[in-house]
């Protein structure tokens, strides 16, 4: 661990929830603050989004509050974390599909200020694409917010062991622990591509504020990691302990092993 990897146990900020539910309500409250703060500035709010089973019910909480409390997204920039690599914005295992399905489709957001990796783009393209991609996100002046989930193996986005802390927007190869758990939506081991789009651990950590979700007793033992073991490439999400700006919030099976 270099010197500038040590951990910042005071700043270490940990949120625990008693269920699945009361976790994703107070995350989904964060960020509908900030989406509020920043239309009391006039500014937009850019968010950076994750896809997958850890956010959903966040979601729904935001759309209840589009819905019902007035919480408007026309200031909301959007930028998705992650992609599989090739797949169709049509197909129903895309995250474009995901997304628009939990969130954007019930919401007032403009859909210009969407962003979610494309990646029908030949692999002769993806570099450029990827820069593209990356710019963006500095052209906006970075994410005020960063949602992450974390995998079995401690990826945030896309970003499996071994991803480095300078990594940007980049085309991965999927560790088996991911495809592995992609079965449940894609039907077969075959039928999960082998490779995605993903934003760096670089870009993550330049967040403004990153909140990472861990739910459920198939977490406790990845979280547990994420948090104590040493910091290194082996977990990417131990990265996240040299930040100040890193939110975990657990429910209480996801907390059973720190
Ligand atoms: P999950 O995935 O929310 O479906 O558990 C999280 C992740 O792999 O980052």
């Amino acid at each position: 661990m270099s010197a500038s990897l040590q951990p910042n146990f005071k700043v270490r900020n940990l949120t625990l929830r008693s269920n699945a539910e009361e976790a994703s309500v107070y995350a989904a409250h964060k960020i509908a603050d900030l989406i509020k703060q920043k239309q009391k500035e006039g500014k937009a709010a850019v968010l950076g989004l994750a896809t997958g089973n850890t956010p959903i019910r966040i979601y729904q909480e935001l759309i209840r509050l589009h819905k019902s409390e007035s919480l408007s997204f026309q200031n909301v920039i959007t930028f998705n974390l992650d992609e599989y690599y090739p797949i169709s914005t049509t197909n129903n295992q895309s995250y474009t599909y995901f997304m628009n399905q939990y969130l954007f489709d019930q919401i007032d957001i403009d859909p210009q200020n969407i962003h979610i990796p494309h990646t029908e783009c030949s692999i002769a393209m993806v570099s450029h694409y990827c820069g593209d991609y990356e710019a963006k996100i500095a052209k906006y002046g970075g994410l005020d917010l960063q949602l992450l989930g974390i995998g079995r193996n401690g990826h945030i986005g896309f970003n499996e062991p071994g991803s480095t802390l300078e990594s940007t927007t980049r085309l991965v190869n999927l560790h088996p622990i991911t495809r592995d758990d992609a079965i449940e939506n894609f039907g077969t081991l075959e039928n999960v591509p082998e490779q995605a789009i993903s934003i760096g651990i670089q870009t993550i950590m330049k967040a403004k504020m990153i909140l990472l979700m861990a739910l459920g007793a198939r977490k406790s033992e990845i979280i547990s990691k994420a948090l104590n073991s040493q910091i290194s490439s082996e977990i990417p999400a131990t990265f996240l302990r040299t930040l100040p700006q890193v939110e975990y919030i657990l429910d209480r099976e996801a907390a059973a092993l720190i």
